[in-house]
């Protein structure tokens, strides 16, 4: 009988290490651990039998079983180890980035030349106190032309032929324009840089395009004067260009008195930049301004022509025809 008991739980312990080797899940294994340690497992039912045995073999059979169940308990420790290792394992390994695998590529884009001088420029303006403007591109005469001190008759007007659509409104021939629109919004003081995109009616060749960008700078105030334009100028070119020489030189706008253009010496050569100079006080009894009791400077750019002289393009056309060998460069 004893003999046969121990026998029995000799070979649960057997078949038990066998099976719980071979678990291949934590799952599986806590099923085995069930079957055989488990309260209704197979070492309890055997040892269910032990009430029968004569209470001098008890000792014995209960130290075997003792064993048993220590074999299988460590058994079981040791394969949820194993277990758990590989299940961590496979973890890492599904969840592995391989550093090595090609990126996707992203072709990376350039700030257009005439865009590269429009921010720099504005960002010199703002940084000393102006603010950004903008107006249409298709505009009436008034705006374009006759608030600006240009009557239809005016000489002027044959410098800034322009485009003219059907329902009697133009493409606007300089950002002046900007001015009116503000100021007729606005009260003083007025700091604004005003940068966008303008049309002529000429024949493009080297250094003239139909459509074009300017930036216009407009300042109104109380006790403005030509020494606050020349100051606000120096300092824009200075920033722009870099300390060099600058005159300027008496001109005529229609929309300023005094007018100037400014030169700047380049390469040994003065070269013309900007037209400015005092808001002529008919432009600001156009928006309603008391010219006895405001005055103001302004000017105004062309970003192509900057552009040029700065990166030392040789025809205007190159910054239209989206060229990326070209463009690539900046
Ligand atoms: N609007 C002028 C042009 O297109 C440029 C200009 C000159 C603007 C003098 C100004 C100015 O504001 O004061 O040729």
């Amino acid at each position: 009988m004893t003999t046969n008991l121990e026998a029995q739980l000799l070979a649960l312990q057997q078949e038990g290490e066998k099976a719980i080797a071979a678990a291949n899940s934590l799952e599986n294994l806590e099923e085995l651990r069930v079957k055989y340690l488990g309260k209704k497992g197979n070492l309890s039912v055997l040892l269910g039998g032990m009430g029968k045995l004569p209470p001098e073999e008890r000792p014995k059979i209960g130290a075997v079983a003792n064993a048993v169940k220590e074999a299988l308990q460590t058994k079981l420790d040791q394969q949820r180890a194993v277990l758990e290792m590989a299940k961590i394992q496979a973890q890492l390994e599904a969840e592995t980035l391989d550093v090595t695998m090609p990126g996707i590529y992203y072709p990376q884009g350039r700030v257009h030349p005439i865009n590269g001088i429009i921010d720099r420029a504005v960002d010199i303006f703002v940084g000393m106190g102006y603010t950004v403007a903008s107006g249409p591109e298709m505009e009436t005469d008034y705006y374009n032309f006759e608030a600006l001190n240009t009557p239809p008759d005016h000489p002027a007007r044959d410098m800034q032929d322009t485009f003219y659509l059907p329902d009697g409104n133009l493409l606007r021939t300089h950002t002046s324009s900007v001015q009116i629109r503000y100021m007729e919004a606005e009260e003083p003081p007025i700091r604004i840089v005003a940068p966008g995109r303008v049309y002529r009616r000429d024949n493009v060749d080297a250094t003239h395009a139909a459509v074009f960008h300017q930036i216009e700078v407009l300042a109104v105030d109380e006790g403005l004067t030509f020494t606050d334009l020349k100051g606000t100028i120096k300092v824009f070119l200075e920033a722009m260009f870099g300390e060099l020489p600058i005159r300027f030189r008496a001109s005529y706008f229609p929309f300023t008195e005094p007018s100037a253009e400014v030169d700047l010496q380049w390469n040994g050569r003065w070269l013309e930049v900007m037209g400015c100079g005092m808001v002529d006080p008919n432009v600001l009894k156009a928006v309603g301004y008391d010219p006895e009791i405001y005055t103001g400077f302004a000017a105004g750019f062309g970003v192509e022509r900057f552009a040029m002289v700065l990166h030392e393009l040789d025809d205007i056309r190159r910054l239209y025809t989206s060229d990326l060998r070209f463009l690539r460069q900046f």
